[in-house]
């Protein structure tokens, strides 16, 4: 008989051995109209016709907003600040990825393995555009906790993330990777779209639109938002005690939220931390003049008409 919290997948979910041979990296494939990893986009019926359940809750993202961050507020959140129940399992196994399949000679548990592992409620990661979410999470009406950030800062993040995560696409060359954003052609495709699509949708459902950038500003404020939505009436000792546990250096230090449990052929640490910098405005040393100019035409055009804003420097 299991323990309650005891993982039947936990020794496969953090095996550092090599397997066989390191799998290529990713193609990117055409999901309705949404460039993928071909990994993440396989098995794609089965993912699309998922159960949900009523008390189901997703925390969704573009790329490199904050996930990670969220993943562990939220589990804090829900069993009230307990910062040592949080140490039982790494984020990636207590706030599984949905869609992430591994190239088949990884041999680790894929998001839908470990989902139906899981005693309710299951908290779920996910980075799937509005119109590719499985429609069973809105007709059960889940709550849905959407963490949007900056573009700019967003795109570094992700060069850094592409070149470290082994089965990512190649992002190519710096300009490259910046060429490709503008154009949507990355994994889950245009931020634009992303962002875009969800905010316009939100009323519709039970969506918390939280920021990265007022997360920075004032995380005990957003944290607070985080508790009220998910019905949790906590003391402030306990809400103190989650701003605290998840302020960036805590992050950074914590193996159950670096991801430094991951092997070299699946996470490259030696290019750069996952917990990299975790700041806002770091983009202003990346992009050049002359390519913030293009962003900021690019920016314009396609946020036209919006009314999401961001900000770009606290
Ligand atoms: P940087 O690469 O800019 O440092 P995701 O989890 O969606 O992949 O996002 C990762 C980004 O969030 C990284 O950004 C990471 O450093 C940042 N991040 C993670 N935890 C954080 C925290 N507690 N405070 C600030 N930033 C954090």
């Amino acid at each position: 008989m299991k323990a309650e919290f005891e993982f039947e997948f936990m020794e496969t979910a953090t095996d550092q051995s090599t397997p066989p041979f390191v799998p290529p990296r990713a193609k990117l494939v055409d999901l309705d109209g949404v460039p993928m990893n071909e990994y993440f986009a396989s098995n794609w019926e089965k993912k699309s016709n998922f159960q949900a359940r009523p008390d189901d809750v997703l925390v969704v993202t573009y790329p490199k907003s904050g996930t990670t961050w969220m993943q562990e507020i939220a589990d804090l959140v829900h069993f009230n600040g307990d910062i040592e129940f949080a140490k039982r399992a790494p984020i990636q196994i207590r706030v599984p990825f949905f869609e992430i399949t591994h190239p088949d000679v990884i041999k680790r548990p894929n998001g839908l393995d470990l989902i139906a592992e899981m005693k309710p409620p299951r908290f779920i990661k996910s980075h799937l555009p509005y119109k590719l979410l499985p429609k069973s999470f809105f007709e059960n009406d889940c709550k849905i906790i959407y963490v949007a950030r900056n573009a700019k800062d967003v795109l570094v993040s992700y060069y850094y993330f592409e070149r470290m995560l082994q089965f990512e696409p190649d992002p190519g060359t710096w300009e490259e990777f910046f060429m490709n954003y503008l154009a949507g052609r990355v994994n889950y495709g245009s931020w634009w779209d992303h962002v875009r699509e969800w905010w316009e949708n939100k009323e519709k459902h039970r969506v918390l639109f939280i920021f990265f950038e007022d997360m920075k500003e004032n995380l005990h404020r957003e944290v607070t938002k985080v508790a009220k939505f998910l019905d949790k009436d906590l003391s402030e000792d306990a809400l103190d005690r989650i701003v605290h546990h998840t302020s960036f250096s805590k992050m950074k230090d914590n193996p159950m939220t670096n991801y430094k449990m991951a092997p070299s052929w699946v996470i490259d640490h030696s290019i750069s931390s996952f917990m990299r910098k975790g700041e806002v405005g770091d983009w202003k040393n990346h992009l050049t003049v002359a390519q913030n100019e293009i962003f900021d035409e690019v920016y314009k055009k396609l946020m036209a008409g919006s009314s999401l804003t961001f900000k770009h420097e606290l």
